[in-house]
C-alpha cells in the first residue's frame, strides 16, 4: 500500500500561529517526520460556528508540509464536538452507568448515537473529504480518535430507543427475547421491547443476557458510525482510512476494521510491558492480514498528563520499539506528539519537541529510531512478514462476556496477555488472531478465556482440526451460550461432545487445594474450571489433589487428521507456568510448529520472507542483550557479514537483519 516505511508524529498546527507552523517543518525534517497526522481535535478551529465550515487553514499546511517532503494522514475531528453543539442541549451529552451526564471541556462527551451529532458529524466529515481528499499530500485518513477509550455504553434516551430498535431486530418479538434470556428470572419478564431497560444502576446485578446485549448493541453502533464516516469520506477521496484503535477499549475492532483499510493502534506500554506492545504488533498484523498496520502514537519518552505521569523510557529503548514495529509488519511508528501543548490537560505528555521549540529529552532517541529506519527499510519493503503457525485467538465480543461475568476479577485483557507472554517467551512466532480469521496455513490454534464460542468459530476449528490442526481449547471456553446464559445440553455445549469429553462439573477450582499433573509435572490449578471424564478422549493431564481426585483436566481427542486439546483449568505459580510452557511445548512439538528460536528472553526474533529468501530481523528489547541460534549460514546485511550457522549474540537494544 505504501513504498516507504512512516516515521510521524501528531501534529496540533491549530494551536500555534505561522512562525511556529514554519519552526516546526524545519525541525520535522532534521528529525527524519515524514507524515503529520491531523485534525483529530480542531473541529471548532474549522467550523468555529455552526455551519461555518473553512478549511483553508488545514488544507493550507497540508500543502506546506507536502512540499518538504511531509505527507499527512487527515483526521476527522468528532472526539470533540464545539461547544455550539452541546450549549443548551443536555439530550445530547453521554450518559453512564449510574445516570452522570457529562459536559463539554474534555472530550467523548457526546452521545455518538444521537441524531444530531451524526448529521453534524457527517457534514463535517464530507466537508474535510471534499477539501483535502484529493491533496497530494493526503496518504491516508484516521477516523476520529480512539473511540470509547474514556467511555463505555451510553444510557441515554436516544440510546434506550435505539436499543429497543436493536432488540426487536434481533429477536422479532418479545416472546423470543424473553426465552433467550429466561426473564422468569426475578419477574424480569417484559411485554414489549420498549420496557426492557439499560443497563443502569439496580440494587443488585442485571440479568447477564441484558449486560452482554448491550455491550455488542454498543459496539455495533460506535461501528455504524466508524462506517458512515468511512463511507463518506470514499466519495471523496481514494486514500485509505483507519482508526486509531486499542484493546482496552469498548469497541469490538474485528467488525470495525473489517470495513476500513488499513489497521493501526496507539500504545504506551512501557519497557517492563514490552510484551503487551509485541502483543500489539502481533494481533494489528493480523487484524487487516496481508496489510501492513500504523503504530499511530506511542511516546517519545514517558505520557503524561494532569494526574499521572509515567517514567521515561531508557536510552535506546525507543529505536528497539520502531524496529520492532517495522519488522513484525509495521509501516509507520508515529509519536503523540509532535510539539509539547502548552495549554489543556496534557501539558506534561513527553513530546519530540518542547512548548518553546527546543530538543525534549526524547529526541536524541528520535534521530536514532530515524538512522534505524533508514537503515532497514529496503530490506522490510522487499519483504512481507511471515505468516506464524501458531494463532492464539482474541476477541473484543469474548471480552465483553468477561466483563458482565468477572467473577474474581477476571480481566480479559490481562489473562490474555498473561498466556500470549508465555508463548512470546517460548520463542514461538504467533498470530493474535480474531474469531473470523482463516485458519489456513496454522498448525496449532489456541482458544483461551472465551465464554462464549459461535457456532461459526466451532465450525472453522473444527474444520481446521480435521485437515490436521491442533486446536487447544481454554481455560474458560465454551461454558456460555451467545445469549450469556448457561448450556442445558451439556456443560460446553456442542464442544463436549466435538472433543470426546463429557464435562462433569465447572466450579472455581481455586482455594481447593486441587493440583494436576501431565507430563510428569504437577502444579496448583486455578480459575473457573471444566472437570472432565473422557468419553472417548485420552486423558493426558489428571487431577490430583482436591475435590474432583481422579478426574482429568487436560484431554486430548484424535478428530480427523488432527486433535482437539481440552485445557479445563489454569496451572497456577511457578510450577503452573512450567506445566503450561510444557503443555504448549508438547503440542507445538507435536504439531510441527518449525517456526520457533531458542531466542533468549527480553530480544525478539521477526521472520519475514522475500522472493526466495528469509530474512529474520533480531531486536533486543530488555537492554539486557541476548543472543540465538541461526539455523543455517546466514549473512548479517546490514553490516555485510557472513554468519555461520549456531550461536548469535545481540548487544543491549541491538537490532540485526540476518538473511538465509
Ligand atoms: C491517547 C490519545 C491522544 C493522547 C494520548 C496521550 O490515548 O489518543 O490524544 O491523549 O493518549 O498519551
Ligand atoms: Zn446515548
Amino acid at each position: 500500500m505504501w513504498n516507504k516505511l512512516y516515521h510521524g508524529a501528531a501534529y496540533y498546527p491549530e494551536l500555534w500561529n505561522d512562525t511556529v507552523i514554519e519552526q516546526d517543518i524545519q525541525l520535522m525534517k532534521e528529525a527524519g517526520i515524514n507524515v503529520a497526522r491531523m485534525g483529530e481535535f480542531a473541529w471548532s478551529k474549522m467550523e468555529p460556528h455552526e455551519d461555518e465550515i473553512d478549511l483553508s487553514f488545514f488544507v493550507d499546511v497540508i500543502k506546506r508540509l507536502f512540499e518538504n517532503g511531509i505527507e499527512t494522514v487527515m483526521c476527522t475531528p468528532t472526539p470533540t464536538p464545539p461547544i455550539w453543539m452541546t450549549d443548551g442541549h443536555p439530550e445530547r451529552l453521554f450518559v453512564d452507568g449510574e445516570g452522570k451526564v457529562m459536559s463539554h471541556g474534555s472530550r467523548q462527551h457526546i452521545c455518538t448515537n444521537n441524531a444530531y451529532f451524526r448529521k453534524r458529524a457527517a457534514k463535517i466529515t464530507e466537508a474535510i473529504a471534499k477539501a483535502v481528499g484529493n491533496l497530494p499530500g493526503v496518504i491516508g485518513w484516521q477516523l476520529d480518535n480512539e473511540f470509547k477509550c474514556h467511555v463505555a455504553e451510553c444510557m441515554c434516551g436516544t440510546c434506550k430507543t435505539l436499543w429497543h430498535e436493536w432488540l426487536e431486530e434481533k429477536y422479532g418479538t418479545i416472546e423470543n427475547l424473553n426465552d433467550a434470556w429466561g426473564t422468569d428470572i426475578w419477574s424480569e419478564y417484559y411485554h414489549s421491547f420498549d420496557q426492557v431497560p439499560q443497563p443502569v444502576s439496580t440494587p443488585f446485578l442485571h440479568n447477564s443476557s441484558l449486560s452482554t446485549n448491550y455491550r455488542i448493541f454498543s459496539m455495533e453502533k460506535i461501528n455504524e458510525f466508524a462506517h458512515e464516516q468511512a463511507d463518506i469520506i470514499r466519495k471523496h477521496s481514494k486514500a485509505p482510512i483507519t482508526h486509531n484503535s486499542g484493546t482496552f477499549f469498548s469497541v469490538d475492532n474485528e467488525q470495525m476494521f473489517e470495513k476500513l483499510d488499513f489497521a493501526s493502534f496507539d500504545t504506551y506500554a512501557s519497557q517492563e510491558n514490552a510484551f503487551a506492545y509485541l502483543f500489539n504488533c502481533d494481533l494489528w498484523r493480523n487484524l487487516k492480514q496481508g496489510k501492513d498496520y500504523w503504530v499511530m502514537e506511542t511516546s517519545t519518552s514517558y505520557a503524561a498528563s494532569l494526574e499521572s505521569n509515567a517514567s521515561p523510557h531508557p536510552n535506546g529503548y525507543l529505536r528497539s520499539e520502531a524496529a520492532a514495529a517495522y519488522a513484525l509488519g509495521g509501516a509507520a511508528f508515529c509519536y503523540w506528539l509532535w510539539r509539547q501543548q502548552r495549554a489543556g490537560c496534557e501539558q506534561p505528555h513527553g513530546s519530540v519537541i518542547s512548548s518553546w521549540g527546543k530538543p525534549t529529552v526524547g529526541f536524541a532517541n528520535v534521530l536514532e529510531v530515524e538512522k534505524m529506519r533508514k537503515e532497514l527499510e529496503p530490506f522490510i519493503l522487499e519483504t512481507k512478514a511471515s505468516q506464524a503457525e501458531v494463532a492464539i485467538t482474541h476477541s473484543d465480543i469474548g471480552k465483553a462476556f468477561m466483563k458482565t461475568e468477572p467473577l474474581q476479577n477476571m480481566d480479559y485483557r490481562g489473562l490474555f496477555m498473561d498466556f500470549y507472554k508465555r508463548v512470546l517467551s517460548m520463542g514461538i512466532h504467533r498470530d493474535v488472531t480474531q474469531e473470523g480469521t482463516d485458519l489456513s496455513g496454522y498448525k496449532v490454534l489456541m482458544t483461551p478465556f472465551l465464554y462464549y464460542l459461535s457456532d461459526e468459530y466451532i465450525k472453522n476449528a473444527t474444520e481446521f482440526v480435521e485437515a490436521g490442526g491442533t486446536w487447544i481449547v481454554g481455560p474458560i471456553t465454551g461454558g456460555r451460550t451467545r445469549e450469556h446464559t448457561i448450556h442445558t445440553d451439556a456443560a460446553l455445549g456442542k464442544l463436549d461432545e466435538l472433543a470426546g469429553v463429557e464435562t462433569l462439573y465447572t466450579y472455581p477450582i481455586e482455594g481447593t487445594n486441587s493440583v494436576g499433573k501431565a507430563f510428569d509435572k504437577s502444579a496448583p490449578l486455578s480459575l473457573w474450571s471444566s472437570i472432565f471424564e473422557p468419553k472417548g478422549a485420552e486423558v493426558v493431564g489428571v487431577i490430583e489433589e482436591g475435590l474432583s481426585e481422579g478426574k482429568a483436566f487436560l484431554t486430548e481427542y484424535k478428530r480427523g487428521e488432527g486433535k482437539i486439546v481440552m485445557l479445563g483449568s489454569l496451572p497456577t505459580e511457578e510450577a503452573g507456568d512450567e506445566l503450561l510452557k510444557t503443555i504448549i511445548d508438547h503440542y507445538a512439538a507435536d504439531a510441527g510448529v518449525a517456526l520457533r528460536t531458542d531466542v533468549t528472553e527480553g530480544t525478539i526474533v521477526a521472520p519475514r520472507e522475500g522472493n526466495g529468501y528469509k530474512l529474520w530481523v533480531i531486536v533486543n528489547m530488555d537492554g539486557k542483550g541476548g543472543s540465538v541460534t541461526l539455523p543455517t549460514n546466514g549473512l548479517d546485511v546490514l553490516t555485510k557479514t557472513e554468519l555461520n550457522e549456531g550461536q548469535l549474540s545481540v548487544d543491549p537494544y541491538e537490532y540485526k537483519v540476518i538473511q538465509f
